[in-house]
């Protein structure tokens, strides 16, 4: 099998390559990022050792570069986790968060079609759904959800999923979608929630809480994630959407509250800040199909995933210091320079 992951310098996509690398060390595994901000070839060093693994520096929405990669790389699957996935981003600057999320996905599945039907797997999220009321936990995303979304982030994924179907249902191309809830752990860009609040917080800075911090977020560790891909790319009924949550809601004030503890820091570094517009309040997944169908459940408690992610930041502080500095922007040039 030879496997193209798009976005794979990012924080889902790097964890899956090394998912897969370790799972299926007879694949041929070929990475495709732009290397926006958010993509960081250094997360990839130790896939880029490994004779199996190859990096194409590209954008997903350029339809020449994709279809030539396609042509000469002969991919028996593309999993794509390439997106714009910052919501602050999205409600600062939309258009970016279109071109890729939107036409990015047409570019790849048009080449996935042009070559033969590529099994097509279209990494989504939970924020398609919009949002839970705080007071009815009761009420969880299921499939059947309608499609309801609040940013131009959940939007754009919105419209790509749809045309992911459309795909299926007008060309027969054989697709999957997985829609997960909030990730946490390794390699998550300092920008996110946790990542964020660790970072901060040991440099003895505010930690920016939005509103009155009460949203609700459903976290998974992330390598759960990459088992439910995993397992959808391989046995997955195509056609189909599928779910991927934990069933660990936390609010935000309790995640903060509790990054201070683990790290001996005062409360008194959080700061209230003027809440995000069109605020999502609560995401909450039901994860019964993937679980019914594929047998998938999660493996790592979030009391655990926490002190792993926490210890991992702690071990690893020149891989997000570099990023909150901008060096990490000079290794592609220093990887790739002379090549
Ligand atoms: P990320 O922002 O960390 O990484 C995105 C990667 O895509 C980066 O390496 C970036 O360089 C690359 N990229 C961006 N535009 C590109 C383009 N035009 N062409 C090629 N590469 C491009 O994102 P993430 O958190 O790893 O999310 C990965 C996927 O999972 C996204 O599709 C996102 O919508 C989805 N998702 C994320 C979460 C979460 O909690 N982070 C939850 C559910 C679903
Ligand atoms: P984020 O990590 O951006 O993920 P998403 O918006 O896709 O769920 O944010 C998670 C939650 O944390 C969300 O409710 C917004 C909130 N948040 C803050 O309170 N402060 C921050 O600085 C950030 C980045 C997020």
């Amino acid at each position: 099998m030879k496997i193209l992951i798009t976005g794979g310098a990012g924080f889902i996509g790097a964890n899956f390559v090394y998912h897969m690398l370790e799972k299926y060390p007879d694949y041929d595994i070929v990475c495709l990022d732009k290397l926006t901000y958010a993509g960081n070839l250094s997360t990839l060093e130790k896939a880029l050792k490994n004779p199996k693994f190859k990096f194409v520096r590209g954008d997903i929405a350029d339809k020449q570069f994709v279809d030539k990669l396609f042509e000469e790389e002969k991919f028996d699957a593309c999993v794509n986790f390439a997106a714009e996935s910052h919501v602050d981003r999205s409600i600062e600057d939309p258009q970016i968060f279109l071109i890729t999320n939107i036409i990015g996905t047409q570019v790849l599945m048009d080449a996935c079609r042009a070559n033969g039907n590529v099994r097509f797997h279209q990494v989504s999220t939970d924020e398609v759904y919009g949002d839970l009321p705080l007071d009815r936990p009761d009420l969880l995303f299921t499939e059947n959800t309608p499609i309801h979304t609040s940013s131009p982030y959940s939007s754009s994924k919105a419209g790509a999923d749809l045309l992911v179907l459309a795909y299926y249902r007008t060309y027969g191309l054989p697709v999957t979608i997985s829609r997960c809830s909030n990730n946490y752990g390794p390699y998550h860009f300092p920008e996110k929630l946790i990542p964020l609040m660790i970072s901060r917080a040991l440099a003895d800075e505010s930690l920016p809480v939005y509103g009155d911090g009460k949203n609700v977020r459903d976290w998974l560790y992330v390598e759960d994630h990459c088992r439910a891909i995993d397992l959808i790319l391989h046995k997955g009924r195509i056609g189909e959407v599928y779910n991927v949550g934990g069933h660990n809601e936390m609010a935000n004030i309790d995640i903060v509250k509790l990054i201070l503890k683990k790290l001996g820091k005062p409360e008194s570094l959080i700061t209230y800040v003027k809440d995000r517009k069109g605020h999502d309040l609560r995401y909450a997944i039901d994860p019964t199909k993937i679980h019914n169908e594929l047998g998938w459940l999660p493996e790592t408690k979030f009391a655990d995933g926490i002190e792993k992610t926490i210890k991992w930041y702690l071990e690893n502080k020149k891989w997000w210091q570099d990023i909150i500095s901008g060096e990490y922007r000079n290794y592609y040039e220093k990887m790739y320079s002379d090549r």
